[in-house]
């Protein structure tokens, strides 16, 4: 087993109606407070209203930034934290999806620095302090409500691409199942299939001697497989909502992680790389990518692979069990070929160009460009 430290500062608020606790959460960290979410689910749900109540009651004085795009762009983080700076806001208040949060964790260390925030992802700045963040979240995916990562695309500079600091750790998250129930089915698959990914990428990691981790992985995976199906007939089921944000929050929180050195992240550089240029949604680009890079690894990693489809799957053996991720994923309408997620013509010339610039970046499993060949061919 891997050396390791565990930490993790985020208090995490689960279950029904814990919002009622939220103005006074957001009241302990200041009056002025910079609302961010995105488009439209939080208005036509009804979630809004709640919101405003709940800050009204704490006497905050409310400014707002909306319209957070899914796979979030690096201009309105910079236009937010402009808000947030002229207003001298005491905390930030983020209500959404991976999107929205992941924007304003940015958001949090941008206030303080009078820079474009890219120069955090570039590392030419370093943060030294952030605006508490405080989450709402609404659709149960990346983890980002318990992790001190987040992801961003600039197109200026041809890339989506993750950032990582223990200063945006949200303060506090907020979890109510009810609130996902209204997450359409395409959303509530691609959480399924985020999180199942998260969990690979951490098996897949440095670290193949932390056998208590894998059993937390197995048992993650597990769940979705089992309850993933079952959601996606019911999508308004509030114990199976429950099951799977559970999960998903689990699978990325830093406990895949003890016993290890480092994730893979292999699959989600190059599906970062899918939604850069067809904006392809999260979830989806990773069961696209994840059963042809098990495919390209099957001798490399076949012991691996087939540890986890006896636990996952009941079978030990490397070919069924890639076909029974590629199977699962189907099954909850998923895409697993590039041509099922985009309409129009696909410039594969154009993904192996952006792969090799961006050197879809892996930390542990080292790929070549004709590896990368090799996964264009796979996911076609
Ligand atoms: O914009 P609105 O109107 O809110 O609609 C959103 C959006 O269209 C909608 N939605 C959210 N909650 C809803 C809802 N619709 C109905 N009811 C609700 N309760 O869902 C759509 C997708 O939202 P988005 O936030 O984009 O999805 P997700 O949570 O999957 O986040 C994806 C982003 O997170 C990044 C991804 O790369 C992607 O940019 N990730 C962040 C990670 C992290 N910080 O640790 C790790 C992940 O691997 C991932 O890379
Ligand atoms: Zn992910």
């Amino acid at each position: 087993m891997e050396n390791f430290t565990a930490y993790n500062p985020t208090s995490l608020h689960f279950g029904r109606n814990v919002l009622s606790q939220l103005g006074a959460t957001v009241g302990r960290f200041g009056k002025k407070v910079l609302l961010v979410y995105g488009k439209q689910s939080i208005k036509s749900s009804g979630l809004y209203d709640t919101i405003r109540q709940q800050l009204n009651q704490a006497g905050a004085e409310v400014y707002e930034y909306s319209g957070i795009r899914s796979n979030p762009v690096v201009e309105d983080v910079d236009a937010a934290a402009a808000v947030g700076r002229e207003h001298s806001v005491d905390v930030i208040l983020a209500v959404g999806g991976g999107s929205v949060i992941d924007s304003a964790k940015i958001i949090s260390i941008a206030i303080p620095v009078e820079a474009p925030a890219w120069g955090f992802f570039e590392r030419r700045m370093m943060p030294r302090t952030a605006v508490p963040l405080i989450a709402v979240l609404t659709l149960a995916a990346t983890g980002t409500e318990m992790n001190q990562f987040a992801v961003l695309t600039n197109h200026k500079t041809e890339n989506k691409s993750g950032y990582g600091s223990p200063l945006i750790y949200p303060k506090h998250s907020f979890l109510d199942p009810q609130l996902t129930t209204t997450v359409p089915a395409g959303y509530t698959a691609y959480g399924i299939a985020d999180l199942i990914a998260h969990s690979l990428e951490a098996y897949f990691g440095k670290g193949e001697d932390a056998s208590l981790t894998d059993r937390f992985i197995f048992a993650i995976i597990r769940e979705a497989v089992e309850y993933g199906p079952a959601l996606m007939k019911d999508l308004t089921d509030y114990k199976l909502r429950a099951k799977i944000m559970f999960a998903a929050t689990m699978a990325l929180n830093g406990m895949t992680m003890y016993g290890r050195t480092s994730g893979d992240w292999g699959v989600h550089s190059i599906g970062h790389i899918l939604s850069f240029l067809y904006d392809v949604p999260h979830g989806a680009s990773l069961t696209i990518v994840y059963p042809a890079w098990m495919e390209l690894q099957r001798e490399n990693l076949g012991h691996r692979i087939s540890l986890l489809g006896e636990s996952v799957f009941g079978t030990p053996d490397v070919d069924t069990t890639i076909s029974r991720f590629r199977d699962f994923f189907s099954s909850i309408g998923c895409p697993v070929r590039l041509s099922e997620a985009v309409t129009g013509n696909i410039d594969y010339n154009e993904i192996l160009r952006i792969m090799i610039q961006n050197k879809a970046a892996t930390f542990v499993h080292k790929l070549s460009h004709d590896d990368y060949q090799r996964i264009i061919e796979l996911i076609k």
